[in-house]
C-alpha cells in the first residue's frame, strides 16, 4: 500500500496547491472569463448584488445542513489561503447568500453545484483535468454530477450505504453498474479493495477509464515470477506465451474480470 500513500499524499498537496491557487484564479476568471478559459469553465461564484454572510445565517432555514457540516471534509478545512469571505463554509460551493436569504430563500440567487460542479472546480483543478481526459464519466457533458458519487455535507464524502460483501467505495458505482457489481459464484478478491483499483472513477487516459492500459494492472497483485529459461510464472501457471497475444483480460483469457458464475480462472 506505499503506492496508495503516496498517492494520497500527492493528491492532498495537488489539492491545497490548488486550494491556494483558488483565489488567483477566480480573480483571473472575473478579469477575462471567456477570453481565456475553455467552454466548459462556467462562472465563478458571483451572485449579482449578494455578499457573503457566513453559516450561522444558513442556520435558521437548513438546520440539519449546518449541523452535519462540521464532520465533513469540507467543513474541517482551515486554511490562511482560503481566509477570504467565502473561502471555506456553505458560501464555497454557494457563493455568497444575502439574496437568497432576503428573499426568503429563492434558488435563482444560490448556486448549487448538484446542477454545475463548476464551484467545485474552483478548488479540484486536478478533478476537472481528470474530467477532461479521453475517457470519463459524462460529468462535463452535464449527463452526470458529482453527487452521484460524493456526499458534500455528510461525514463521509464517499457515499457510502453499509456495504458488507463489497469494498464501500463500490456502492456508489453500483447505482449505475449492476453487472460489474452483483454477486458472483467465483469472485476476485480484487473487488474487495474497491473498483479504484483498476478504475480512475473521474477519467483516464486509458479505455475502460482503466488505471493502466496493459498487465500491470494486475502485476501489482499478482506476483510474475521468472523461471529458467526465460518462462514467466503468473499464479503458478506458465504465461510466457500468452503476455504476447495482448493484455490479461484480451478475448480468450480472464475476461470475466469483475467475476465469473462458471470459470474460477475469470474466463468466462
Ligand atoms: C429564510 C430561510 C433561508 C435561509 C436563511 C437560507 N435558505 Fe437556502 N433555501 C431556502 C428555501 C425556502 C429553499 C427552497 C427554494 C426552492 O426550492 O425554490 C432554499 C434552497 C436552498 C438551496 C437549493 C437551491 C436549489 O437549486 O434548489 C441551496 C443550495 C441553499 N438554499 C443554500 C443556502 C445557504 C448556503 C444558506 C446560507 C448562506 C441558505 N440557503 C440560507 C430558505 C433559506
Ligand atoms: C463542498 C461544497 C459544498 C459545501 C461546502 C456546502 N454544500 Fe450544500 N450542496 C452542495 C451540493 C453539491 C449540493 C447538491 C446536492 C444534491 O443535489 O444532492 C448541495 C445542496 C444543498 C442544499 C439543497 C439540497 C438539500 O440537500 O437540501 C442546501 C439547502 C444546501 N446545500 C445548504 C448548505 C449549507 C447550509 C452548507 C453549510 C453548512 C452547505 N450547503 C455547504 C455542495 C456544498
Ligand atoms: C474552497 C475550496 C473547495 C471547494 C469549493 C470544494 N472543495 Fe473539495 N476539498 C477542498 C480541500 C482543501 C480538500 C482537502 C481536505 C483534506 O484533504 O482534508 C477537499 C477535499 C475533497 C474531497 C476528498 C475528501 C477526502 O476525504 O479525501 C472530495 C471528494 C471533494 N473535496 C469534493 C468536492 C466537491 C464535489 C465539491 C463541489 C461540490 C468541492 N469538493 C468543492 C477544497 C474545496
Ligand atoms: C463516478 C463517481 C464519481 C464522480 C461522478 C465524481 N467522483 Fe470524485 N471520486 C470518486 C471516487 C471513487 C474517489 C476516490 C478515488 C480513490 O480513492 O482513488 C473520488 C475522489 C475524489 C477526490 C479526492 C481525491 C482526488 O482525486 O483528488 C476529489 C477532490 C473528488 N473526487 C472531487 C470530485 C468532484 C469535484 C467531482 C465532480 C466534478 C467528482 N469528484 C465526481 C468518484 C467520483
Ligand atoms: C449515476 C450513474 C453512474 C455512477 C454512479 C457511476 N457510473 Fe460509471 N458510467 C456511467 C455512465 C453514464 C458512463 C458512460 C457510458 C458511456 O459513455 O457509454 C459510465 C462509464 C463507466 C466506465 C467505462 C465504461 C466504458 O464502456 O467505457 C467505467 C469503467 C465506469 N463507469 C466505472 C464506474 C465506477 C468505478 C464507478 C464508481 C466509482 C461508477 N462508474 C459510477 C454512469 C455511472
Ligand atoms: C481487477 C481490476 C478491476 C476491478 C477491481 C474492477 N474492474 Fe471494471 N474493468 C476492468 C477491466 C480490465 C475492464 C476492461 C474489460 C474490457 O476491455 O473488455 C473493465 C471494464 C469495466 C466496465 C466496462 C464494461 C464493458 O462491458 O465495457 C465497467 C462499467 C466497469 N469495468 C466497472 C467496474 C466497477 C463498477 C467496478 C467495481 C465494482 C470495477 N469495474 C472493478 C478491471 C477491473
Ligand atoms: C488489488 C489486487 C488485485 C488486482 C489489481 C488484481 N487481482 Fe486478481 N486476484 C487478487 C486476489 C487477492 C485474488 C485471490 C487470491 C489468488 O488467487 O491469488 C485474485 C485472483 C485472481 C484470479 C483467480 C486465480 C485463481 O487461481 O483462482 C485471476 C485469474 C485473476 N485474479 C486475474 C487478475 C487479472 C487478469 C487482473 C488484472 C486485470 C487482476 N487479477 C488484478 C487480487 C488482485
Amino acid at each position: 500500500m506505499v503506492n496508495a500513500t503516496k498517492r494520497g499524499i500527492r493528491r492532498k498537496q495537488t489539492v491545497i496547491v490548488a486550494a491556494a491557487l483558488g483565489s488567483a484564479v477566480v480573480a483571473a476568471f472575473f478579469l477575462n472569463s471567456c477570453s481565456t478559459t475553455p467552454a466548459e469553465v462556467v462562472v465563478p461564484l458571483e451572485i449579482p448584488g449578494a455578499h457573503y454572510v457566513g453559516n450561522q445565517a444558513c442556520m435558521d432555514c437548513h438546520a440539519e445542513i449546518v449541523r452535519e457540516f462540521p464532520a465533513s471534509p469540507h467543513g474541517l478545512i482551515h486554511s490562511a489561503s482560503l481566509a477570504l469571505p467565502g473561502g471555506t463554509g456553505c458560501e464555497s460551493c454557494h457563493g455568497p447568500g444575502s439574496k437568497h436569504i432576503e428573499s426568503g430563500g429563492n434558488a435563482k440567487f444560490i448556486i448549487n453545484p448538484g446542477n454545475d460542479p463548476a464551484s467545485c472546480f474552483q478548488c479540484h483543478l486536478d478533478v476537472q483535468a481528470e474530467f477532461n481526459l479521453p475517457y470519463h464519466h459524462p460529468v462535463i457533458e452535464g449527463h452526470m454530477n458529482c453527487v452521484q458519487c460524493h456526499d458534500p455535507h455528510g461525514g463521509d464524502i464517499f457515499k457510502p450505504t453499509g456495504g458488507l460483501a463489497m469494498a464501500w467505495q463500490n456502492e456508489s458505482c453500483e447505482q449505475c453498474h449492476r453487472e460489474q457489481t452483483r454477486p458472483f459464484v467465483f469472485e476476485h478478491e480484487a473487488m474487495r479493495e474497491g473498483c479504484t483499483v483498476c478504475h480512475n472513477p473521474h477519467g483516464s487516459i486509458n479505455r475502460k477509464m482503466l488505471a493502466e492500459s496493459d498487465p500491470n494492472l494486475c502485476l501489482r497483485c499478482h506476483a510474475q515470477v521468472q523461471g529458467g529459461s526465460g518462462i514467466i510464472y503468473i499464479g503458478n501457471v506458465d504465461h510466457s506465451g500468452f503476455l504476447q497475444v495482448g493484455t490479461c483480460w484480451t478475448a480468450g483469457c480472464h475476461t470475466a474480470i469483475h467475476g465469473s458464475n462458471v470459470d474460477s480462472l475469470l474466463r468466462y
